[in-house]
């Protein structure tokens, strides 16, 4: 671990190392070639600067030249002589195609010829000429060739030149715009001057006409190109172009077709606006990729410039500076490359060596007894060990410290783990004990709501029971009031029976036996409001049903549209006969009113209870309206009534006196067909059990 760390660091100072010295060297390299590119361009615009001078006097030489030559051939008296001659003056020189000249003419046009032909020799023009006003000319020599009479054009005031040239002073000269010439078919710019008499007329102007191969020869240079533009910026001449007349036809003045132009691009034409504005400058502009350096000079004759242009690649070509830079700057930088890898390998290795021994030092350090660090190195590395020696006395301080605290914290861990224990257990016995509560809590609420509505039915209980001890002992007041009259009525009726029994014919016997049995029922009326509100006294003896069922039927008014039928069996049963009379007289009268006017049936059927033979039951059943559903229910309340006369009291003290006979007695209906009362009596007195709440109610 240790050798890859130092291998590591070392790796790692190489690479920086070394990429620290290709960046300077590389650098210093890009800074020195720009510099040196720089010189070199500078030295270059300098010496084309030079050039540019020198072709610029030698254009200037070659006008001043021409513009001289011009104003030294008219300064010869010839040109006075010829144009002063009346005939010439007169203007009709030429006629019918012919040249009409005087002898006088001829002499002296002669001569003029002769003079212009060593001007043209000497200054090698195209062409030369004389032009009277009316743009006749009088004399033209073609490449110093004299052209013969019929060959002279009477139509040049249509040349470029010609107005122009008139309106100079004497040897005042007008230097005309280069445009091709219908003669020699070549490029050529003209001179011309006015012939100016002494009396200051211009009857003439004598003209030539200077090649531009001239000029381009002119501005030809080894190096470079050099060109000279218009204003426009459109060639004039150029030193890489020959410009050829049969690619052009005659153009307008002072316009050169556009193929003609140096550059379309924009820093061109800014360049040119610049060169319009000064005399002389310093440019460069940008071209097909190349950057191109420019020097000119305006041309003051035609308001042209003069152009010196070398592009950057042929001014840096073939520079020997340059080419000994690069092979220097090549060796130099190999040198310096392998000398600062050496030198950084060894500084690394010795920077490496005190390292190594530090972490060694540092991974044979028993962090629980930490020792001083000795290593003899340099102060860097002293230091950086004394700050880690500091550093492990540190952690060593702190691990114990450390220590201390985990002790303390396992202990508090335990402590707390034992409490957590604890509060889950009490915790699961509060959930038990919550759960209980609550099932508690359940159940007493349902006893407080069972207690609720057990204390609501017996207090209805009891105010109904109020309410029908109250009207009971007002009832029992009235019937014990009545009943002793009764007797009276009864008695008297029997007594007058007895007594008048043979004076008494069938029909006052009937009725007699009428009022005996209403007060019966009056009696026994009363006896039901009274066995209604107290317990019936019982007198109790082994009776024949059959027996009081005859009596019964004996007592009471059987309409003639219902048919009662008696059982032919009996059955002794343990009871009260009086009480078990005004049960079957009660159940017949409400049956017998439950027929109505209807033609009807009462089956009355006693037997023995086929369950348990100790019980005899007897069934009335009717064939009347039946009792509606709701009616079931309350029939057996007291004072429940349907009818208008009725006091609701019989049902009620017929269940009463049942019940205490430990009997039973329940109804089944079916509206419209019937009703069905059964009674269920103990046959024998053992049986006789009251049941409680009646005993309770006593
Ligand atoms: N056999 C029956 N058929 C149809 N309804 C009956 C029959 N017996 C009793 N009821 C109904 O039960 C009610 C209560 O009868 P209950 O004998 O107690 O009083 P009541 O007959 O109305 O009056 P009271 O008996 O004092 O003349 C009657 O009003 C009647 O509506
Ligand atoms: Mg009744």
């Amino acid at each position: 671990m240790q050798t890859i760390l130092i291998v590591k660091i070392r790796t790692k100072i190489l690479l920086i190392s070394s990429i620290l010295v290709v960046l300077s060297v590389g650098l210093t390299s890009y800074f020195t070639f720009q510099y040196t590119e720089e010189t070199i361009a500078h030295s270059a615009i300098h010496k084309m600067t030079t050039m540019l001078q020198e072709k610029k006097n030698q254009v200037d030489t070659l006008h001043a030249r021409a513009t001289e030559d011009l104003v030294y051939t008219l300064k010869n008296p010839l040109f006075e002589e010829y144009f002063d001659l009346p005939e010439t003056k007169s203007g009709d020189v030429y006629k019918d195609g012919v040249l009409q000249l005087t002898q006088r003419q001829r002499e002296l046009k002669g001569k003029l010829e002769h003079a212009i032909y060593n001007f043209q020799e000497k200054f090698q023009v195209d062409e030369t000429c004389l032009i009277d006003t009316s743009g006749q000319e009088h004399a033209r020599l073609v490449l110093t060739k004299t052209a013969p009479d019929e060959d002279l054009s009477s139509e040049e005031s249509s040349a470029p030149f010609f107005s122009k040239s008139f309106q100079m002073e004497k040897h005042q000269v007008h230097v005309q715009y280069p445009y091709v010439s219908p003669d020699t078919n070549r490029w050529v710019f003209a001179y011309a001057s006015p012939v100016v008499l002494g009396n200051g007329q211009k009857p003439a102007i004598f003209h030539f006409e200077m090649p531009m191969s001239i000029f381009q020869d002119l501005i030809k240079v080894s190096d470079g190109r050099m060109y000279v533009i218009d204003p426009k910026g459109l060639l004039v001449a150029d030193s890489e172009y020959q410009f050829k007349t049969d690619s052009l036809s005659l153009v307008p003045e002072n316009y050169f077709p556009p193929v003609f132009t140096v550059s379309d691009s924009d820093e061109f034409k800014n360049l040119v606006s610049e060169m319009r504005i000064k005399e002389n400058g310093v440019g460069t502009y940008r071209d097909a990729g190349e950057l191109r350096y420019v020097v000119y000079e305006k041309l003051p004759t035609f308001d042209w410039i003069l152009v010196y242009e070398m592009p950057h690649s042929l001014i840096l070509s073939g520079n020997e500076t340059l080419d000994h830079l690069r092979t220097t700057i090549v060796v130099v930088g190999m040198v310096m490359i392998i000398a600062a890898f050496i030198a950084i390998f060894f500084i690394s290795a010795k920077l490496s060596s005190p390292i190594r021994a530090l972490i060694r030092a540092c991974l044979e350090q028993n962090i629980h007894d930490p020792k001083p660090i000795e290593i003899s190195v340099s102060d860097e590395i002293k230091d950086i060990t004394n700050a880690i020696n500091s550093m492990v006395a540190k952690i060593s301080d702190n691990n114990k410290s450390l220590e201390m605290k985990n002790q303390e914290i396992l202990l508090r861990n335990t402590a707390l783990e034992s409490e957590k224990a604890k509060t889950e257990a009490l915790n699961a016995k509060l959930q038990d004990n919550m759960v209980k509560l609550e099932e508690a809590q359940y159940e007493l609420e349902q006893q407080r709501d069972h207690l609720r509505d057990e204390v609501r039915q017996k207090t209805e209980e009891l105010l109904k029971a109020e309410r029908l001890s109250a009207i009971g002992q007002l009832a029992a007041r009235i019937a014990h009031d009545l009943r002793n009259p009764l007797t009276v009525v009864q008695n008297t009726s029997r007594l007058l029976q007895t007594k008048f029994a043979k004076r008494l014919d069938d029909k006052d016997q009937e009725n007699l036996a009428r009022l005996d049995r209403a007060v019966y029922r009056m009696a026994h009326q009363l006896e039901d409001v009274l066995d209604c509100v107290r317990i019936p006294q019982l007198k109790k003896k082994d009776c024949s049903l059959s027996a009081i069922l005859k009596d019964v039927m004996g007592r009471i008014d059987v309409p003639p549209n219902v048919t009662i039928n008696i059982p032919c069996n009996d059955s002794v049963v343990f009871c009260d006969p009086e009480k078990m009379e005004i049960v079957f007289v009660n159940l017949l009268i409400n049956a017998i009113q439950a027929i109505e006017d209807r033609a009807g049936t009462i089956d009355v059927e006693i037997h023995d209870d086929p369950v348990n033979n100790n019980f005899a039951i007897i069934k009335v059943i009717d064939s009347g309206f039946g009792i509606p559903q709701d009616g079931l229910q309350k029939i057996f309340e007291p004072l429940f009534t349907t009818k208008q006369s009725g006091t609701g009291l019989g049902l009620s003290s017929c269940k009463n006196i049942i019940e205490h006979h430990g009997g039973t007695i329940i109804v089944s209906s079916v509206v419209g067909k019937g009703t069905t009362f059964t009674l269920r009596i103990p046959k024998f007195s053992e049986y006789h059990r009251v049941p409680k709440d009646l005993l309770f109610t006593s």
